[in-house]
């Protein structure tokens, strides 16, 4: 029983590594929270105009998330647990993402390290996801529209196209709450037609 909030502290401090900022620091770059949107994620890198720089912060943030469920079903099977373990773990990984405690709990929105969660679930919940995103993004040229329609559609494809556990898929359920409340900001620009587009070139922060 004790698995459960050990599993849960861990995901937490994997989801905290913010690779973003990791990155830039790497590649002696501006803080991505001072330009374009603010938000230490792929998208935001990507108006930096460092390509490879977005490239691997989308896949350190998928990773985290990634590896923090792969580690939840290991010790599910290790020690005949439930679902519950692997749903905790994608959680507390986004929620680390977003809060980390490593850089003053400031983070980021989440997409990337959700992707991770779902790809640790099920290869086919997250080739769905990023179907999605794809088709919208492709279209709209938003991410953050994309990434809020892939977010909510994720938890259904995992229940009712999936036929997944209840609990992954309200963990996905979960996790597409806490995205959403964090593209508040994106949401208000949706709507008023100030959205940033993909690869928009950033513009430093006031
Ligand atoms: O991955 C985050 C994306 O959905 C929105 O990012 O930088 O456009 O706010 P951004």
């Amino acid at each position: 029983f004790i698995l459960i909030p050990i599993m849960a502290v861990v995901a937490y401090l994997l989801g905290s590594l913010s690779a973003a900022i990791i990155v830039s620091r790497y590649f002696g770059m501006d803080d991505p929270r001072t330009y374009g949107s603010g938000n230490p994620g792929a998208s935001n890198m990507l108006r930096s105009g460092n390509k490879k720089a977005a490239a691997l912060t989308l896949v350190g943030d998928a990773l985290k998330g990634l590896i923090a469920v792969l580690l939840a079903k290991c010790l599910q099977s290790m020690f005949d647990l439930g679902d519950g373990i692997v749903a905790i773990a994608a959680i507390a990984a986004v929620v680390g993402h977003m809060w980390p405690l490593f850089f003053h709990f400031k983070g980021g929105k989440g997409v990337a390290t959700a992707l991770g969660v779902m790809l640790g679930m099920s290869f086919w919940t997250a080739a769905w996801a990023v179907a999605i995103w794809l088709f919208v993004a492709t279209k709209f040229k938003k991410s953050s529209l994309a990434a809020l329609i892939a977010a909510a559609c994720a938890p259904f494809i995992s229940f009712v196209v999936q036929g997944h556990h209840p609990k992954l898929s309200w963990a996905l359920f979960l996790v597409a709450i806490l995205v959403l409340y964090r593209h508040k900001e994106n949401i208000q620009r949706l709507r008023s037609g100030n959205e940033l587009h993909i690869g928009e070139a950033a513009r430093p922060l006031k």
